[in-house]
């Protein structure tokens, strides 16, 4: 259930009152069954006793649906604490260190509306063959469009080849795919493939890598269903490319925070701290060294994430910059509003679509 994730702390401050030892001590079956409580009665509204009787009816044991039911009836008697007044981090149900990094960045106003954004529901969208105009536009790409929520699966009602992506990975994905026409890529950490359905239509071929079994699993899945040609999976590790010649261009998705796609992610705001956020850096840092041997002269590498760290944008293209002389930066297209040096720079809420970095450079020789 997407609300008990969104919304954890808040609830986890909501049940705190009513339980007799930290949550985190409780079973694991219990606390998930209480959040989820918790997330119908003070999120969705449902009535108390549907609430309390579902979740309770739920439960194998007898003394854990006692628990349960005690903490619950007692939530929807004497509901939640006043969230007026509270910080930041828990009325929006984020890390504190991250709320507080972001206060300090942007401001109390600007990170309560980017809390405020990654909490709602995101629409479900992708880039069609031939759109179809009964369908809502997207705000940048002529071709994209958002398909209504329905319940059902989305895939069950489209026709033709579409891969359903926020519009912030199709920006990036055109734009990579426009500098790779005709060419070589290789695609580094490429899984499930959300660059991959751009880069192919364009590229003469498509090597693309992923360190994780499961996640080019689903990679072949999408590229059996949406028919790619000219690409060719492979599960390695990107810092230890073992290719011999050099390609037309080299494209990098890092593996990264996430803190852009939270709206999308909302499990990944859970992972965070800043070892995870040095960490990422450090890997980042290793398949930008390692995998820019591998354009050839006068080739193209790109770099992207879909984080809004500056650690892992403009830094890491600052540190590159100042260790690899022999590439320089090139621009990349873009909706005017998203490109910011050549860069693209997009910021979730005031764009309104997911937050996304990429750059481009060009290898000399
Ligand atoms: C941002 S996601 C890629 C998204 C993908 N490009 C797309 O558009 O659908 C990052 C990917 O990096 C992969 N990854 C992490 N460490 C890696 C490594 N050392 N080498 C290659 N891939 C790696 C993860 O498995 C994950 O699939």
């Amino acid at each position: 259930m997407r609300e008990t994730t969104v919304w954890r702390a808040r609830l986890d401050r909501a049940l705190t009152r009513f339980c007799s030892k930290p949550l985190d001590d409780l079973d694991s079956s219990v606390l998930a069954a209480l959040r989820i409580g918790a997330a119908q009665l003070i999120i969705l509204g449902t009535p108390p006793h549907a609430a309390v009787s579902a979740t309770v009816d739920a439960l194998p044991r007898r003394r854990a649906k006692g628990l349960v039911n005690a903490v619950l009836r007692r939530l929807a008697n004497e509901g939640e604490p006043d969230l007026s007044g509270a910080p930041l981090h828990e009325v929006w149900s984020h890390p504190e260190a991250l709320t507080e990094r972001w206060v300090s960045r942007f401001g109390r106003e600007k990170t309560g509306k980017l809390l405020e954004w990654n909490n709602s529901v995101p629409n479900i969208g992708g880039c069609f063959p031939g759109p179809d105009d009964n369908l809502e536009k997207g705000k940048y790409l002529d071709d994209y469009r958002i398909i209504e929520r329905t319940g059902e699966n989305p895939l069950d009602s489209i026709t033709g080849n579409v891969y359903l992506q926020d519009e912030a990975a199709a920006i990036t994905g055109r734009a990579a795919a426009e500098l790779a026409a005709g060419g070589s890529v290789l695609e580094i950490a490429a899984a499930p493939g959300g660059k991959t359905h751009h880069l192919q239509a364009a590229a003469k071929y498509v090597v693309s890598v992923d360190s994780s079994f499961s996640r080019m699993h689903r990679w072949r899945e999408n590229s059996a269903r949406l028919r790619w040609r000219n690409s060719i999976p492979v599960v390695a590790d990107g810092k230890m490319p073992s290719f011999r010649n050099g390609f037309d261009m080299v494209f990098i998705d890092a593996p990264c925070t996430n803190t852009g796609v939270y709206r999308r992610r909302c499990d990944a705001r859970w992972k965070w701290s800043n070892e995870y956020l040095n960490n990422s850096v450090i890997l980042q840092r290793e398949l930008l060294l390692s995998t820019c041997k591998l354009v050839a002269p006068g080739g193209i590498l790109i770099y992207s994430t879909c984080s809004l760290e500056e650690e892992e944008n403009r830094l890491q293209v600052e540190m590159f910059e100042n260790s690899r002389k022999n590439f320089q930066r090139i621009s990349l297209s873009g909706p005017a509003e998203l490109v910011m040096d050549g860069m693209i720079c997009i910021f979730p809420f005031e764009h309104q679509v997911d937050g996304m970095f990429a750059a481009a450079f060009r290898r000399d020789h």
